[in-house]
C-alpha cells in the first residue's frame, strides 16, 4: 500500500442515484462531483436523508450509481467492484453484530477467513487488532455480551483486517456515549497516521466530530454538495471579519478607545464577567472585531499606551453549524430529534441503521441495482 498512487482515492463525477419508491422515486443523489486525494481524512457531513449513505454503498460497490461515475484508487465501481473490495472496508455506525453467539476472537477470525487471510496470518492479525483497540479484557467475551462503545471498537477491527488502503465509516460514533466515541475518533485517526497514503472517508450529522476529524469535508445537503473546503475554509465563508475576545487588566478610555483604532471594525465591551468575579482586580473583557486579522498586532501595540495590560486572547470561531445555516438556510433537523427526551436513537434512525445493516455487509454482497 506504501506504492505510490497517482490515481485519486476517491474520484466522483456526475454522480446520481434514484431509488424506485413509492408513491414517487427518491432521488438521492442529484449529481455530486467529489475528489478525495490518497491520505485525506475526508468527512461527508450532513442531516439525515442528504444522501450520505447512498454515496458510500456506491463508492464501496453495494450500489451502483443510476448516472455518472465514480472510482476508488482509480478502480471503476462498476467495473472493478472486486478490486475496489480488496482494497477497502466499511465500518457504520450502530451496526449489528449478527453473531451474538461467537466471542470476540471468534468472530474476529470468522471475518478474517471471509478477507481470505490464512489460518494462522488470520490468529495473528485478530490479536493484534484486539490490543490495538482495547478489547483484550473482552477477547473471549460473547459479542452479544458487549457494550455499544465496545461493540463498535470491535467493529473498527474487523474493518482494519484486511489492511485496507481506503476505509469508509458511515457515522461511526452513532449512537455511543462521549467516551466510546473519542475512543473510536483516537483509533481512526492512529490507523491513519500510521502509514503514508491510508484514506478514510467518514459520513458524519455531528459538527463537533467532522471539524475536529476531517482535513477536507464536503457539506452535503439533498443529494448535493454545497461547499467543499477545510473545516477552516468552511468557517471563514460565514465569517470575513475576525473576533476576538480579548481579556484586558483594565482599559481607559472604555472600548471606544479600542473601537478608534485602523482595522477595528467594532470594540464592544462584554457584560458576561461572571469568570471574573472573586479575583482582586475585576478585568474587562472586549469583543473586538476587525476587518481582518492583522490589525490585531496594531491593537495589541497600542494597548500599551492606553496602559491596559492583556490577561487573555482568543479568537472567537464560527461553528460548522454556522455554515451549513448559511448555505441552507435552516439548522441541522436533525439534531433536535438526537437531543431530545428520547433516550437513545429515534426509531427513524433505528429503522434506517437496519436496513443498511441488510445492505451493508462489506465483501461478497450483491450489487443492487
Ligand atoms: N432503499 C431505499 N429506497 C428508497 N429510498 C431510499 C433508500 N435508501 C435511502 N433512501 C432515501 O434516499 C435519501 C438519502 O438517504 P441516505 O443516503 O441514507 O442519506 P443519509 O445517509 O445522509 O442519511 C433519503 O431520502 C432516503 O430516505
Ligand atoms: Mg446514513
Amino acid at each position: 500500500m506504501s506504492e505510490p498512487h497517482l490515481a485519486p482515492a476517491i474520484d466522483v463525477r456526475g454522480v446520481q442515484r434514484v431509488y424506485q419508491a413509492k408513491p414517487k422515486d427518491v432521488v438521492a443523489l442529484a449529481g455530486v462531483d467529489l475528489r478525495v486525494e490518497p491520505g485525506e481524512l475526508f468527512g461527508l457531513l450532513g442531516p439525515n436523508g442528504a444522501g450520505k449513505t447512498t454515496l458510500i454503498k456506491i463508492l464501496t460497490t453495494l450500489l451502483l450509481p443510476t448516472a455518472g461515475t465514480a472510482s476508488v484508487f482509480g478502480f471503476d465501481v462498476a467495473a472493478d467492484a472486486k478490486r475496489i473490495r480488496r482494497i477497502m472496508n466499511m465500518v457504520a455506525g450502530g451496526e449489528q453484530s449478527g453473531y451474538g453467539i461467537l466471542t470476540v476472537r471468534e468472530q474476529l477470525w470468522m471475518f478474517s477467513q471471509f478477507y481470505g487471510l490464512g489460518r494462522r496470518e488470520g490468529w495473528r492479525r485478530v490479536d493484534e487488532l484486539i490490543e490495538a483497540v482495547g478489547l483484550a479484557e473482552q477477547r473471549v467475551q460473547r459479542v452479544s455480551e458487549l457494550s455499544t462503545g465496545q461493540r463498535q471498537k470491535m467493529n473498527l477491527a474487523r474493518g482494519l483486517l484486511n489492511d485496507p488502503w481506503i476505509l469508509f465509516l458511515d457515522e461511526p460514533t452513532l449512537g455511543l456515549d462521549v467516551s466510546a466515541a473519542r475512543t473510536v475518533r483516537e483509533l481512526v485517526v492512529e490507523w491513519r497516521a500510521a502509514v503514508p497514503g491510508r484514506t478514510v472517508l467518514l459520513t458524519t450529522h455531528y459538527m463537533a466530530e467532522a471539524d475536529e476529524l476531517c482535513d477536507r469535508l464536503a457539506i452535503v445537503d439533498r443529494g448535493r454538495i454545497l461547499a467543499e473546503g477545510t473545516p477552516v475554509e468552511l468557517k471563514r465563508r460565514v465569517q470575513r471579519e475576525s473576533v476576538f475576545r480579548l481579556e484586558l487588566d483594565r482599559l481607559a478610555g472604555g472600548a471606544a478607545a479600542l473601537a478608534a483604532l485602523p482595522g477595528v471594525v467594532r470594540a464592544a465591551t462584554m457584560s458576561d464577567g461572571a469568570g471574573e468575579v472573586g479575583r482582586e482586580r475585576q478585568s474587562v473583557v472586549v469583543n473586538l472585531v476587525l476587518d481582518d486579522d492583522a490589525a490585531l498586532g496594531g491593537v495589541v501595540g497600542a494597548l500599551g499606551g492606553l496602559g491596559a495590560r492583556i490577561v487573555a486572547l482568543q479568537k472567537s470561531e464560527p461553528s460548522l453549524e454556522d455554515v451549513f445555516v448559511e448555505l441552507v438556510g435552516r439548522g441541522f433537523d436533525d439534531e433536535a430529534v438526537h437531543h431530545g427526551e428520547r433516550p437513545g436513537p429515534p426509531p427513524a434512525t433505528l429503522a434506517e441503521m437496519t436496513h443498511d445493516t441488510e445492505e451493508a455487509e462489506p465483501l461478497g454482497s450483491e450489487v443492487t441495482r
